[in-house]
């Protein structure tokens, strides 16, 4: 596993993911029954911008700097846009939240929350990004493996399954986490983050997760056209049993995405499947 999110945090990716993550939880939060939340790929929690690996690929500036400096960013990126300045206290944008620091801040009292990470150096300082919020454990642990596992408190399951994608079966695998999430409990929230790079790929995991999910909330970012399978041309969420209500708020953050950072021939687009 060569993969570390901290050369990636605050990238545009980040953005789509991390505001529909906050979308997500807000509307899902406001049925009072508890929730179980299991982010099956959590990452260290938050990223220091500043650091080393960030300065390396420097994504954060066609990402978060724009969001913060952006007077025009529609008002679904609040939440990520106050969590950012929570973590700066004195000003700037130096620190990033990943999905657990955004995941732990929102955590009501009857709510728990399991965030897996495989990696050594990572799991540890996502274990200190952890340690003082009630209700949330982290576990070095396989999430593809642990995201099904029944939470037996009752209320509603949402999976966040986002990974690295550096090996070949990362879409079987999320599809096979899908068909066990769902096939325990066919009301969870699972939200998947994908790379967009070419259509075929994209299509592909779209049939094969059909038969367990046969409707899903598809919010697609395409920075650019997807003429070129070798980059991230943009990126998609994927979402079963979308919470009523968050459509339009995910189309917001996809076409500010692609407004701001996105180059001309780029597209966003949200739809469902099975409609
Ligand atoms: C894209 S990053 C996660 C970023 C995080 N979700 C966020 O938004 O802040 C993927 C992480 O998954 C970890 N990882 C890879 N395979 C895993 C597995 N099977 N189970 C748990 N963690 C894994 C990697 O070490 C990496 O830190």
């Amino acid at each position: 596993m060569n993969y570390r999110h901290a050369f990636h945090a605050g990238n545009f990716a980040d953005l789509v993911k991390h505001a529909t993550l906050t979308r997500l939880l807000e509307a899902l939060m406001s049925d009072p029954a508890p929730l179980t939340i299991v982010d099956t790929h959590a990452g260290a929690g938050g990223y220091d911008l500043d650091g080393e690996l960030a300065r390396r690929t420097g994504e954060a500036a066609q990402g978060v700097f724009r969001l913060m400096q952006a007077d025009d960013a529609p008002s679904v990126f609040d939440a990520l846009k106050f969590a950012v300045r929570k973590g700066n206290p004195e000003g700037g944008v130096r620190f990033y939240p990943g999905s657990p620091t955004l995941i732990a801040d929102a955590l009501r009292a009857r709510d728990l929350y399991t965030a897996c990470e495989l990696r050594d150096d990572d799991f540890a300082l996502l274990s200190q990004t952890l340690e003082r919020t009630r209700g949330a454990r982290a576990l070095q642990a396989d999430g593809f493996v642990t995201a099904h596992r029944p939470s037996g408190q009752g209320g509603r399951l949402f999976v966040l399954i986002d990974p690295p994608f550096e090996r070949a079966d990362d879409y079987e695998r999320i599809a096979e986490a899908l068909d066990m999430v769902l096939g325990l409990d066919a009301r969870a929230c699972v939200a998947v983050w994908l790379p967009l790079k070419d259509l075929e790929t994209f299509d592909a995991f779209l049939r094969r997760v059909e038969p367990a999910a046969p409707s899903l909330l598809v919010a697609e970012a395409r920075l650019k056209p997807l003429s070129d399978p070798m980059k991230m041309n943009g990126c998609a969420m994927v979402i079963a049993n979308a919470p009523a209500g968050v459509e339009s708020d995910l189309e917001a953050i996809c076409a500010w995405v692609v407004g701001t950072l996105g180059d001309a021939g780029g597209k966003a687009e949200v739809w469902s499947t099975g409609t």
